[in-house]
């Protein structure tokens, strides 16, 4: 099975430690990223699809090799959406998922048959003529997932895809992601805990920087005390809320 491994992995902006030490297998499934603002679920994106260079020392690896040593192939096997992307409002839609599906090396033929294809699975097959400029904020989340899961990917991230989606966009989400399950290794961030509770293989909460807890969602809720409700919202509240407040009383 395809293996992303990083060892290691630090990253400093200036005198924020954004990243400390990050140590981690993935295989294929779905891993759900979880941390508040300023926890470092973008800075870590941004470094596995090498993006961002993480400081020296550490090493990440896809079945074994370093990411920068296989360049060109490392994106071929890679869908990435970022957390903050622009959008060119004057292409249509089917346009620019040409445009991508050329910087990722797909030949006209592959990406003829794949256009179609990613556009059906974000329920934007009506939409492939129309002009970006035209679109909701969650039509465009819509494309930019796409566009991630243009060419097949292997290894799949996703910062905050669900950020801005109806509830029956979300469902559609998570369930199209499930269907990854299987054959590639699916990194998702997102603040709604719902969003991955049910599908994701393994969970990983970051706090400040560093991975607080990992591991399947029954692990997680294992840990909580006896009297607290085993869900994985609980475990976020139990890393970074105040779990045994009273929120109904107050005296
Ligand atoms: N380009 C940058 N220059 C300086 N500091 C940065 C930069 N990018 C991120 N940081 C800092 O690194 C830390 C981690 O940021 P990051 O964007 O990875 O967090 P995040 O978990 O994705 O947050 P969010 O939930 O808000 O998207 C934050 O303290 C942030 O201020
Ligand atoms: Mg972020």
């Amino acid at each position: 099975m395809p293996a992303l491994t990083l060892s290691n992995v630090n990253k400093h902006y200036k005198q924020k430690h954004a990243l400390k030490s990050f140590t981690f297998t993935f295989e294929n499934g779905i891993y759900g990223l979880l941390g508040p603002n300023g926890a470092g679920k973008s800075t870590l994106m941004n470094i596995i699809s090498d993006n961002l260079t993480p400081d020296n020392g550490g090493e990440i690896k896809w079945n074994g090799e370093p990411i920068s040593s296989l360049g060109a192939k490392y994106r071929e096997i890679l869908g990435f959406m970022p957390q903050q992307q622009s959008l060119y409002d004057t292409f249509t839609a089917l346009r620019f998922l040409s445009y991508i599906a050329a910087l990722k090396g797909l030949s006209k033929a592959q990406a003829k048959k794949q256009i179609p294809y990613v556009l059906k699975m974000v329920d934007l097959s009506d939409c492939a003529k129309k002009y970006i400029g035209g679109f909701s904020g969650g039509m465009k989340q819509r494309l930019l997932i796409a566009q991630a899961l243009l060419g097949e990917p292997q290894l799949i991230l996703l910062d905050e895809p669900t950020a801005g989606l109806d509830p029956k966009q979300r469902v559609m989400i998570r369930r199209l992601l499930e269907g990854f399950k299987e054959k590639a290794t699916v990194i998702v961030s997102t603040h709604i805990v719902s969003d991955i509770e049910a599908t994701a293989n393994k969970i990983i909460i970051l706090k400040d920087g560093e991975i607080a807890a990992s591991g399947t969602v029954k692990e997680l809720t294992s840990e909580l005390p006896h009297n607290i409700e085993k869900n994985l919202e609980n475990v976020y509240m139990h890393h970074f809320g105040d779990l045994n407040r009273d929120y109904f009383c107050e005296d």
